[in-house]
């Protein structure tokens, strides 16, 4: 959510921009559906990279790769403004997107330990992110530059991911992998948790049911909708009539039946989905 160079094409002022939003999978819609809360009248070209999920798992080259090939194709397809919702992307890519791609403007994320560090009273705040995210120098900037004065558990919950892609919200599976990950923050006295993967905001009900009251769980999507927010109003001026609303389109390297049937559930939205597929690092409509 840094500052970036924002330059929108404004030829045609009373269309709506277009936001595109990528993530590996499902997570991306945690924060399609905060951006969408604050802003209806924007285009929407959401792309899963599901051929390829988990990126947590995977070397941050590559993920950077994946990154690349998918604002390429986002540009192509008209988005004024790129979200990488998603941490293990933002963490390998966000600084090369912003060099690579100095005419479009990005929003990315990156674990929420700043506001965990502030709220918490116990000084001890945990961290649920993937392990592409723990070894980005993004997040060891965030650790310098916010958890001087805190205790940071982490955890890499590791197969929670393919759990969320897989619909399991609140299953036994799903809920052993959280409990190994917080009963270990509960007992060193955390009271802040930190969602620092997009996926895991869809397991906050499980994770509240663990945690119990007087813990507070740190979803960073809200913050991110805002910059978005912030960035579009920037360059929307106060005279323009209304924009219409815009179109929401879905695209996924993977099986479109599968997140038609998933989005509903997720965020209570369901749009048309179309497949796309990887070829020579470039994205193609099948
Ligand atoms: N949702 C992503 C994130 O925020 C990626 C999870 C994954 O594919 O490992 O990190």
């Amino acid at each position: 959510m840094s500052k970036s160079l924002v330059i929108f094409d404004m030829s045609s002022p009373r269309s709506p921009f277009t936001v595109g939003i990528f993530d590996s999978g499902v997570g991306g819609l945690s924060v399609l559906r905060a951006i969408r809360a604050l802003r209806q009248d924007v285009n929407i070209h959401f792309v899963a990279d599901q051929a390829h999920v988990p990126y947590g798992s995977r070397p941050l080259e590559q993920v950077r790769e994946f990154a690349t090939g998918i604002t390429n194709y986002l540009l192509k397809e008209g988005a004024d403004l790129v979200v990488a919702a998603c941490n293990a992307a933002s963490a390998a890519a966000l600084h090369s997107l912003r060099e690579d791609f100095p005419q479009i403007p990005f929003v990315g994320m990156e674990p929420a330990v700043k506001p965990a560090a502030n709220l918490s009273s116990s000084g001890t705040v945990g961290v649920l992110a993937t392990p592409a995210t723990f070894q980005g120098k993004l997040y060891a900037s965030v650790m310098e530059r916010f958890a001087a004065n805190v205790q940071v558990l982490t955890s890499t919950c590791s197969g929670l991911v393919q759990s969320i892609e897989a619909g399991d919200l609140d299953g036994t599976a799903t809920r052993s992998i959280l409990e190994e990950a917080l009963n270990p923050m509960l007992e060193a006295g955390a009271d802040s948790i930190v969602l620092g993967c997009t996926h895991y905001p869809f397991v906050i009900p499980l994770i509240k049911s663990i945690v119990g009251t007087g813990v507070e769980i740190i979803d960073p999507s809200p913050a991110v909708a805002r910059q978005v927010d912030r960035l579009l109003n920037e360059k929307t001026p106060d005279t323009e009539v209304p924009r219409p609303s815009g179109r929401v389109q879905f695209c996924t390297t993977g099986s479109p039946a599968k997140l038609s049937e998933l989005s509903p559930v997720l965020i209570g939205e369901s749009h048309p989905v179309h497949a796309l597929r990887w070829e020579g690092g470039k994205l193609l409509h099948t």
